[in-house]
């Protein structure tokens, strides 16, 4: 059976409220699984939640709360969240379920049993809030503690360490062969930097229960939980075991899966993650996978983050983005849009609200709305919403932007794949601009042409639903509702000319992005 194309995001803190980084994640990660389903391919999409860790375990002792009783309550909004955004992801893990911990344990019992494990004393200062040992070189040179690390503790005790030295050289080795592992290849360079300058240190996978009770406890040592990022990141294995997948299930031992009609998924093809959680998903994930015998991942794909007018969200100082009230007001397509139009996977991005209106305005509602809308309204007026003859006289510049669009998609470079389907907006535009149905209609002579002219621009509105798909579902299926088109725009292949059928009848015009007034 064929492997399924497998896609990931990175599972979100449950503590946090969701905000447009999260939200831009998920879209951007929604754009890539659809469209390898458009094309045909079969895809597992997973995204889910971080439910453990110190943090967590504070915030419920605050409310009142058992910390499972706190995780409950917080998974349905973010349920609710992927919901309204319009994921299509497959599956959605929270680590403190049972089909979790039970792998987290096995593999700790096996990298035990293979001696990759040890214990020792540590003595030096953790920050809560990142979950994270920090080292003399993470002081200011006045001393102090920078505010992002938030409350720094001092620590003197024993625990479990992952020997991660003897990963170094295949590691670098492994990055350095596949150029696609780490991307872009700015963040590809930072690692082999980083790990070609640096000796690794051992990892501390442990913490004691006495200081922290909420994680998945060590089966080899009871007085031990293991340590939040040690847990999160075997959520991308933890499930393909669950389901049985045998590529990921062999090493773990124990019975053979159970034979399953579910096609296998392991490794993954493409784990999207933010430029801060890079180190984690390039080093350690890698040594864990490959100290398991486990094939790795194929590539990590890395975004950028989002700012909001040139300075850093916070929700403490209010400079936040709330998705689901930009949803609310604009459309959920206009938010996929602008996120995915305005920055590219890879660098920094800036939102400002008048940014979003310009686009929304220029790009959706004049641009691809007000083509849709001409060209249903005129085939309706001058036809009576009747199909007209083929004519191919935009189907050499629809089929460009469809090869360009395509061969982008393949190498998930979504911003450029809208440029592309934007030059085919354009140039349909334009063409209304060039050959005036307006006129031809008021003049018999040219019925002819008028036809020719109004079937161009249906079966281009068609075409741009398909090439849409991916990134705005919603409007697309509106614009196959609108044209009446036979099938659904969710498959690639349909993105031929020549779809709509003369004799068909569309159906009424209706505006996909309403005009807001800039204020
Ligand atoms: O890091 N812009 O969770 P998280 C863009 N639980 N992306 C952003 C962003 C911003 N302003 N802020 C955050 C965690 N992100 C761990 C992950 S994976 C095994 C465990 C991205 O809720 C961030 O880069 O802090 C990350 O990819 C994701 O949101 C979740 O961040
Ligand atoms: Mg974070």
């Amino acid at each position: 059976m064929s492997k399924r194309f497998f896609l990931t995001t990175a599972i979100d803190y449950v503590n946090g409220a969701p905000h447009l980084g999260h939200a831009y994640e998920k879209v951007v990660a929604d754009v890539i699984a659809r469209s390898c389903r458009s094309r045909g391919g079969s895809v597992f999409f997973l995204t889910g939640l971080d439910e453990h860790g110190q943090k967590v375990q504070q915030a419920a002792q605050e409310q009142g709360k058992s910390p499972q009783e706190y995780c409950d309550a917080l998974a349905e909004q973010w349920r609710d969240f992927v919901a309204r955004l319009g994921i299509s992801n497959d599956d959605f893990i929270r680590t403190t379920e049972p089909r979790h911990q039970r792998v987290v344990q096995a593999i700790l019992t096996r990298l035990h049993a293979e001696d990759h494990f040890y214990k020792a004393e540590y003595r030096g200062f953790y920050s809560v809030r990142e979950e994270t040992f920090l080292t003399e070189k993470d002081r200011n040179p006045d001393g102090t503690w920078d505010p992002k690390w938030g409350t720094v503790n001092e620590l003197v005790e024993e625990n479990w360490y992952f020997r991660l030295g003897r990963h170094q050289a295949w590691l670098i080795e492994h990055i350095e062969a596949n150029p696609g592992f780490i991307e872009p290849e700015t963040r590809r360079n930072e690692v082999l930097g980083f790990l070609r300058s640096q000796t690794l240190g051992d990892l501390c996978i442990s913490r004691p229960a006495s200081r922290l009770a909420w994680g998945i406890p060590i089966p080899f040592d009871p007085g031990y939980v293991t340590y939040v990022w040690f847990d999160a990141l075997v959520n991308y294995f933890s499930v393909p075991v669950s389901r049985g997948d045998p590529a990921a299930s062999a090493p773990l031992g124990g019975p053979p899966p159970a034979p399953s009609d579910l096609e296998p998924v392991w490794p993954p093809d493409v784990h999207l993650i933010g430029k801060d959680i890079l180190k984690f998903h390039a080093v350690y994930w890698p040594i864990m996978l490959r100290a398991l015998g486990v094939p790795l991942p194929r590539k990590l794909l890395t975004h950028g983050w989002w700012q909001k007018d040139g300075a850093k969200l916070s929700k403490s100082t209010g400079n936040v983005v709330d998705p689901l009230a930009v949803v609310a007001e604009w459309g959920l397509d206009a938010f996929r849009y602008y996120v995915v139009r305005e920055l590219d996977i890879g660098p920094d991005g800036n939102w400002t609200d008048e940014g979003f209106r310009v686009r929304y305005n220029a790009e959706l509602a004049n641009g691809l709305g007000n083509l849709l809308n001409r060209s249903v309204n005129m085939l309706n007026r001058y036809r009576g919403g009747v199909i007209p003859q083929v004519s191919t006289e935009l189907s050499a510049d629809t089929e460009t932007a469809v090869r360009e669009t395509v061969s982008h998609l393949e190498a998930h470079r979504l911003q450029d794949a809208l440029v592309s389907i934007w030059s085919l907006v354009n140039r349909a535009n334009l063409y209304v601009e060039q050959t005036r149905p307006f006129s031809l209609a008021k003049d018999p002579s040219q019925a002819a042409r008028l036809d020719e002219v109004l079937y161009n621009l249906v079966e281009v509105c068609r075409i741009l639903a398909v090439l849409l798909w991916p990134f705005l579902p919603g409007t697309s299926e509106k614009i196959y509702l609108q044209l009446q088109a036979s099938g659904s725009p969710d498959r690639m292949d349909r993105a031929a000319w020549g779809g709509l059928k003369p004799g068909d009848r569309i159906g009424a015009a209706e505006p996909l992005f309403p005009r807001k007034d800039l204020k």
